[in-house]
């Protein structure tokens, strides 16, 4: 059982890591296999947008190492998304990520039935976490993926952690426990899955 984490944060070490590590904990506690991806590391391109036959026969343009963990998507059975609030929305690298995995979906929607959980943290709260956590939803519907929570009565929709400066996401108990839900959630689901 695999689940991969994607950190969409320019920043590392902050906040949505520290709440990703906090799902991603409770998922190798119950004996999955994890790994976190951090796109600060990555410099990535924008979709050129040069059609889905193109797409589909040509593949990307772009080797920047997205293609790896497209990779690595593909052979997870989960993928936990995480970001903070950007004006309301994802990181401008988690939707250029987002644009790019297009790829995936018309290669024969090959993240179909994967197992999707969105992590959101802002400075302030109602800072616009649950429209990042609708963001991610949505990524993930579009690939045709299983959008799930986490499966008691800590939330409704995701992690929605409240932190401005490194580390103050520490103080919001209540997401670090929604966080642990929903790592929770995630092996639950392909558990039932697997029988
Ligand atoms: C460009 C920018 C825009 C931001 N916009 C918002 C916002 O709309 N709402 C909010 O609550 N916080 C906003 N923040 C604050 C971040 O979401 C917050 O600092 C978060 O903890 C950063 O997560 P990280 O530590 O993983 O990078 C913004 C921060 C930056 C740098």
């Amino acid at each position: 059982m695999k689940i991969l984490a994607i950190n969409g944060s320019h920043r590392k070490g902050g906040n949505t890591e520290i709440l990703l590590k906090e799902a991603l904990g409770s998922c190798q506690k119950a004996g999955a296999e994890i790994e976190l991806i951090q796109l600060a590391d990555m410099k990535i391109e924008y979709c050129a947008a040069h059609g889905s036959d193109f797409c589909k026969n040509e593949g990307c343009i772009y080797k920047d190492g997205l293609e790896e963990i497209f990779g690595k998507m593909v052979e997870s059975g989960a993928i936990i998304v995480g970001s903070p609030v950007y004006m309301g929305s994802v990181t401008g690298k988690l939707k250029t990520f987002m644009d790019r995995s297009v790829i995936l979906r018309r290669k024969n929607f090959s993240l179909k039935n994967k197992v999707g959980a969105a992590v959101a943290v802002g400075g302030c709260q109602g800072g616009g976490q649950e429209y990042v956590i609708r963001d991610i939803h949505n990524f993930f519907l579009i690939h045709s993926m299983t959008v799930v929570s986490d499966g008691v009565d800590t939330a409704h929709f995701g992690v929605t952690g409240v932190g401005g400066g490194v580390g103050d996401v520490r103080k919001d108990k209540a997401a670090l426990e929604v966080a642990r839900n929903l790592g929770k959630r995630v092996v639950e689901e392909l558990r039932l899955r697997s029988g």
